[in-house]
């Protein structure tokens, strides 16, 4: 095996021999449009940053067992050719579990659907499936190593494992697969700076990272005396945080965080900036934290990072890059400036499709007598309706066994009657069923697969029985609903449709110049959206997050299609289009 580009010292890093600090930020290419990675890297580069840092998403690119997805958002090699382009090197973290508040940590679903597996450990048909994974995803790559000329400095092996579990032997597999398929580069691990997990993450022969935002010193000392040679590095600095829904919008100050990245850089540290630039999490992407209560990440992934959202160098690009030409060298050119903006727009949205009578058109029905999970359904995101009869009439309670995975609308012969959320822990609901016979129907939603913890992969849709006053419901039409082809839909005036009803909205708008805009939806409740196709994410006014970020590349000159779908109602036919984020209150 050639020697790797980068390779340690007692107390640092050589590149090429020569001493080197990797002063790195993390962009995950997945949450940019790929118009605006060329930006974003340049931006990079401006900042005084010499390395950029992704995650690989395995969910994405391998959506079903035995494929590769290597093109447009995913198009990893151009993403590493432009990082190349711009001088910057990369750090490369794919997993195959990234966290990352990524849809399951980036496991896909149809691994995690097999509840035998044991996830992140070195049972063979975990180990195996990532092998699998590894032979179709590391030969595109292989050209992009430092070693062959390419950008990539380094690979990280599975991500704060030490917070999980202790299989050593899963992680030394690992390593071993990465190398055997040609990845002669540096390998590292990272865990949080505390002994216990540094030392069930850490792998002998493998770099030691730490993962922190504060507490410099303190950290480093844990790190050192975990590792008592080679490079003192932070593989995540968090210099801000991800917010749930329900939440405030967490922020962090921006003098704050640069004067911890000072102490880090003033201690000789490597660091590597979490986030520089985070970005959204477009469609159905987002993940969760299931610790006392589900909590679904916002589809916002601004993250308070340096650039925001939408790519303009906020407060901490600033202070970053002056904390950084205090050490290395910053490009003697002029900070980017904010894009220019769309001009408020308003949009009518004057027809409507509503979902329940239409949603034969958007999916087949699979019929079983009991109710099946998305994932038994093969459905990675998104929502099933359930459709059944109710045995007898009366007042009663529907009881869901097991709750909902993770927030089910039921309605009774086509009427809403209640809600149910997991965040609530609810598992019940009092209805009127007028007639035995009456349609019941239960609109699931996913609303992000747990990312962290010992809950990832845990199942979506109806999870057991359904019960009306202690008599189960049965022959239940489930409809996978992955909303990725739309056009079938019949469109009406909205006026000339009922309302109150999960429904489809359409409108047209006009644009001059294609800009950066910011989807607002003031009397609208819950739903996704859609801009010429391109599913920018879930919206709700629970907040905190009150915009969606509209990236320009989405947009065309002259006539743009939007496309809602409002799960409950609204009390307005007019979308907006605005020129600044509102990411909602922050958290004091
Ligand atoms: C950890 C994980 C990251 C991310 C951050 C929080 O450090 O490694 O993937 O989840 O927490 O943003």
């Amino acid at each position: 095996m050639p020697t790797p580009a980068l390779t340690t010292t007692s107390d640092g890093f050589l590149l090429h021999g020569e001493p080197f600090r990797i002063i790195s930020g993390a962009m995950h290419y997945f949450r940019v449009h790929p118009d605006q990675w060329a930006d974003r890297l340049r931006k990079a580069r401006l900042m005084g940053l010499n390395t950029v840092e992704t995650y690989v998403p395995w969910n994405l690119h391998q959506p079903e067992p035995g494929t590769l997805a290597l093109d447009g958002i995913l198009d990893l090699p151009r993403y590493l050719r432009l990082a190349k382009a711009e001088g910057l090197h990369v750090l490369l973290r794919p997993g195959p579990f990234i966290c990352a508040e990524w849809d399951g940590g980036g496991l896909p679903s149809w691994l995690t659907t097999d509840p035998d597996i044991r996830l992140r450990s070195s049972d063979p048909r975990f180990t195996g499936a990532i092998d699998r994974y590894l032979d179709l995803l590391l030969p595109p790559l292989l050209p992009y190593l430092a070693e062959s000329g390419g950008p990539v400095i380094a690979v990280q092996v599975e991500n704060e494992y030490g917070a999980y579990g202790d299989d050593t032997a899963y992680l030394e597999h690992l390593a071993e697969s990465l190398r055997s398929r040609g990845i002669g580069e540096l390998l590292f691990t990272c865990d949080q700076a505390n002994p216990e997990h540094l030392a069930a993450g850490s792998l002998p022969g493998v770099l030691t990272t730490g993962t922190f935002g504060s507490k410099v010193a303190q950290s480093l000392e844990q790190l050192r005396a975990h590792q008592p040679e080679g490079p003192l590095m932070c593989a995540e600095f968090w210099i801000g945080w991800f917010d749930h829904w329900g939440e405030e919008h967490h922020t962090r100050d921006a003098a704050d965080a640069a004067a911890d990245l000072d102490l880090l850089l003033s201690a000789g540290a490597s660091v590597n900036i979490y986030m520089f630039h985070g970005g959204t999490n477009f469609a159905f992407t987002n993940g969760a934290n299931h610790d006392h209560a589900y909590q679904p990440m916002v589809t916002s992934y601004d993250y308070d990072a340096a650039l925001t959202e939408n790519g303009d160098p906020g407060p901490k690009y600033h202070a970053f890059r002056e904390v950084i030409a205090r050490h290395a060298p910053v490009p003697d050119e002029p900070v980017p400036a904010p894009s220019v903006k769309l001009p408020p727009t308003v949009v009518e949205l004057g027809q409507r499709s509503p979902l329940l009578p239409n949603v034969g058109l958007l999916a087949k029905p699979v019929r079983t007598e009991d109710p099946v999970t998305m994932d038994e359904l093969g459905l990675r995101a998104g929502y099933v309706l359930y459709r059944t009869t109710a045995p007898l009439a009366g007042d009663g309670l529907l009881h869901f066994a097991g709750g909902v995975g993770d927030r089910a609308q039921v309605f009774v012969d086509g009427a809403p009657v209640g809600v149910l959320e997991r965040e609530r822990h609810d598992e019940s609901l009092p209805v009127r069923i007028p007639s035995a016979g009456a349609a019941v129907e239960v609109l699931v939603e996913n609303m992000g697969g747990v990312n962290y913890g010992p809950r990832i992969g845990s199942p979506k849709g109806l999870l057991g029985a359904v019960t009306f006053n202690g008599t189960a419901l049965h022959g239940w039409d489930s409809h996978p609903l992955t909303l990725d082809d739309l056009s079938a839909l019949p469109f009406a005036p909205s006026d000339a449709t009922p309302a109150a009803q999960p429904a489809f909205y359409r409108g047209t708008f006009e644009v001059v110049t294609p800009a950066d805009t910011f989807l607002s939806l003031p009397g609208w409740t819950k739903g996704q959206a859609w801009i010429n196709g391109f599913h920018l994410g879930r919206y709700w006014n629970r907040g905190p997050q009150r915009t969606l970020y509209v990236p320009a590349p989405v947009l065309r000159r002259g006539a743009n299609d939007l496309l809602l779908l409002e799960l409950t109602a609204t009390t307005s036919a007019q979308a907006l289009l605005t020129s600044a984020p509102d990411l909602g209150p922050v958290k004091p």
